[in-house]
C-alpha cells in the first residue's frame, strides 16, 4: 500500500496564473533554488554538519526510552498536564488536536488514553479553575513539565504551584511518581530538581531549539501518552527528510517553498497568512507561527549588518475566517502570501440533508457531502484571492495522520532553514525573546546580575502615570 503524502502546490504562485507582473515564473524561481542547492549538497556530504533537529526522526533510543518512561506511568494516569511554554507547549498541542478526535477529553468512548491538558500560560484565574477540578483527580494525574533552559518562570511557577500540593497530599514518594521532567540533559534548575527529587526524566537534545524540539521527547511523550503512533509520526519526517535532502531543487519540496516564500516578501508581501481547511490542522498553523517568527525575525543578518528583517506569521482558520478576515485580505493592502493547507480524505463524513419544503433555494446543498463544502469553500477563497492577485500555495495532505502530520512538520522545519539561507539570517537563535525573560525575572526580584537596576529602568519606563490616564 502506498502512504499517504503531504505535497506542496505552487501553481498558483506562477506568473502564468496570477498574472505577470504579480507572480513568479519559473527562472526567477530556478535562480532562488540554485542558491540553495550548495547548502542542500553540503548538508548531504556532511550529515554532521545538519542543524540538530534533523537528527531527531533517526533517534532510536529517544523514542524507546519515551516509550519506556510511557509504560511505566501509563496505568496509573487519567489525566496528563504538560507545564511548558512556547516551543516547549506548542508542538504537544498541535500533535493531540490533529491527531486525535475532537471530543477526545470529554468523551470516554473515544478515549482509552488520558486526557490531555497543555498550560502554556500563568493566568491565575485559569489555573484556579483548573486546579480545583483536577484536585479529586490528582490520584491519577501525571504531570509532565517541560523547559529546555529549565528555569523558564511561567513553567518553573507551575511547576512550584503543583509540587507542593502532590507533595502534600501524596508524599515524597507519591510526588515523584506524578511527575515527569523534560529538560536538559545537564543545566538548568529542573535538571537539578529532577536529580534531587529523583523525577523520571526525559532529555531535550542539545542544540534543538524549543521551536524545532517537537519531534524530540518534549512532543513524542505527550503524544505517546496519549495514543498517538509515535513511530509513523517519525517516519513521516524520515520520508520528509529523503524529500528535502533532494539536489534536484525543482523536486524539493522544502527549497521550493522557502524560495516562493522569500520572493514574494521582496516584492512587498511581508505577511505570510497559513489558513487550513481543516480543524484537525488548525494548531499546526499555531505551531508555524513561532516557528517562522522567531526563526526568521531578526535584527542583524550573518555578517553583522542591521537587516530587521524577517515576514509576520499569521493563522487563520478555513472556512471561519472566510466570515472574519477574507474581505481585508482581498481588499486591504496587497502585502500578503497566503498558504493554504488542505485535505483529500477526512476519514469521516456527512451528508447535507434534504432542504424544508418552505426554503427551496438551500436544494443546492442537499445531498452534498460536508468535505465537498470544505474543499470548494477552499477552492472558492483560492480563487477570490487570485482575481484580487494575491498569490497562494497550498499543501495538500492525502489524509491527516501521524505519518503526514510528521512529513509536514519536517517540512516545515526546513523550509525554515532554507528560509534563513535565503535572508542570509541565523534562523536558530532568539537573541530578542531574553530581554523579556530578564525583564520579568529583574521584577520578580531575582537577585544579581544587575537585575535591581533593570528592575528600576523598567519601572520608569513602564509605570502608569496617571497624567495620562483616561
Ligand atoms: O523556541 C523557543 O526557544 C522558545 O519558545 C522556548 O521554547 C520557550 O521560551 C520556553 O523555553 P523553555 O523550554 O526553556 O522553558
Amino acid at each position: 500500500m502506498t502512504q499517504a503524502q503531504v505535497r506542496l502546490y505552487y501553481g498558483n504562485a506562477m506568473a502564468d496564473t496570477i498574472g505577470s507582473e504579480h507572480g513568479i515564473d519559473r527562472e526567477q524561481l530556478n535562480a532562488l533554488g540554485r542558491r540553495l542547492v550548495p547548502l542542500i549538497a553540503s548538508l548531504n556530504r556532511d550529515k554532521q554538519r545538519r542543524p540538530a533537529y534533523r537528527h531527531l526522526p533517526y533517534d532510536a533510543q529517544t523514542s524507546e526510552r519515551v516509550k519506556k518512561v510511557v509504560a511505566e506511568v501509563k496505568d496509573q494516569c487519567e489525566n496528563l498536564v504538560v507545564l511548558g511554554i512556547g516551543g516547549s507547549a506548542l508542538g504537544n498541542i498541535a500533535l493531540q488536536t490533529a491527531l486525535n478526535p475532537y471530543m477526545y477529553n470529554l468523551d470516554d468512548s473515544r478515549r482509552k488514553p488520558p486526557r490531555l491538558f497543555v498550560f502554556d500560560n500563568i493566568d491565575p484565574a485559569q489555573v484556579i479553575c483548573f486546579l480545583d477540578w483536577i484536585d479529586g483527580r490528582l490520584d491519577k494525574t501525571i504531570f509532565n513539565v517541560i523547559s529546555k533552559g529549565g528555569d523558564t518562570a511561567e513553567t518553573l511557577s507551575q511547576f512550584m504551584i503543583v509540587r507542593p500540593k502532590l507533595l502534600e497530599k501524596f508524599g515524597f514518594d507519591g510526588y515523584k511518581d506524578r511527575v515527569v521532567v523534560t529538560t536538559d540533559a545537564k543545566k538548568g534548575p529542573l535538571r537539578r530538581i529532577a536529580a534531587t527529587d529523583n523525577l523520571r526524566s526525559l532529555e531535550v537534545p542539545n542544540g534543538v531549539g524549543g521551536r524545532f524540539s517537537v519531534l524530540s521527547a518534549v512532543g513524542l511523550f505527550s503524544a505517546a501518552m496519549c495514543g498517538i503512533d509515535t513511530d509513523a509520526l517519525l517516519a513521516g519526517a524520515r520520508d520528509m527528510d529523503a524529500r528535502v535532502s533532494c539536489e534536484d531543487f525543482s523536486k524539493n519540496p522544502a527549497a521550493i517553498n522557502a524560495a516562493i516564500n522569500y520572493y514574494f516578501y521582496n516584492q512587498g508581501k511581508k505577511i505570510s497568512v497559513m489558513m487550513p481547511y481543516s480543524f484537525h490542522l488548525k494548531d499546526l498553523a499555531d505551531w508555524y507561527r513561532q516557528l517562522w517568527a522567531e526563526s526568521l525575525g531578526k535584527a542583524e543578518d550573518l555578517r553583522g549588518n542591521e537587516v530587521h528583517i524577517g515576514p509576520t506569521p499569521i493563522k487563520a482558520l478555513g472556512a471561519t475566517d472566510q466570515h472574519s478576515q477574507i474581505q481585508l485580505y482581498r481588499e486591504g493592502p496587497n502585502d500578503k502570501l497566503f498558504t493554504f493547507l488542505a485535505v483529500a480524505d477526512f476519514g469521516a463524513d456527512l451528508t447535507i440533508g434534504p432542504a424544508p419544503d418552505c426554503a427551496p433555494e438551500l436544494n443546492y446543498l442537499s445531498g452534498k457531502k460536508l468535505s465537498t463544502l470544505l474543499n470548494y469553500e477552499k477552492k472558492a477563497t483560492e480563487y477570490a484571492l487570485l482575481d484580487s492577485k494575491r498569490p497562494c500555495l497550498t499543501v495538500l495532505f492525502d489524509t491527516v495522520n501521524a505519518y503526514t502530520v510528521g512529513q509536514f512538520i519536517y517540512l516545515y522545519e526546513v523550509t525554515t532553514s532554507y528560509a534563513g539561507e535565503l535572508f542570509g539570517i541565523n534562523p536558530y537563535d532568539q537573541p530578542a525573546v531574553a530581554l523579556g525573560k530578564e525583564a520579568t525575572f529583574a521584577l520578580m526580584g531575582k537577585p544579581g546580575d544587575g537585575y535591581e537596576k533593570l528592575g528600576r529602568q523598567i519601572r520608569s519606563m513602564t509605570d502608569v502615570d496617571t497624567e495620562y490616564l483616561v
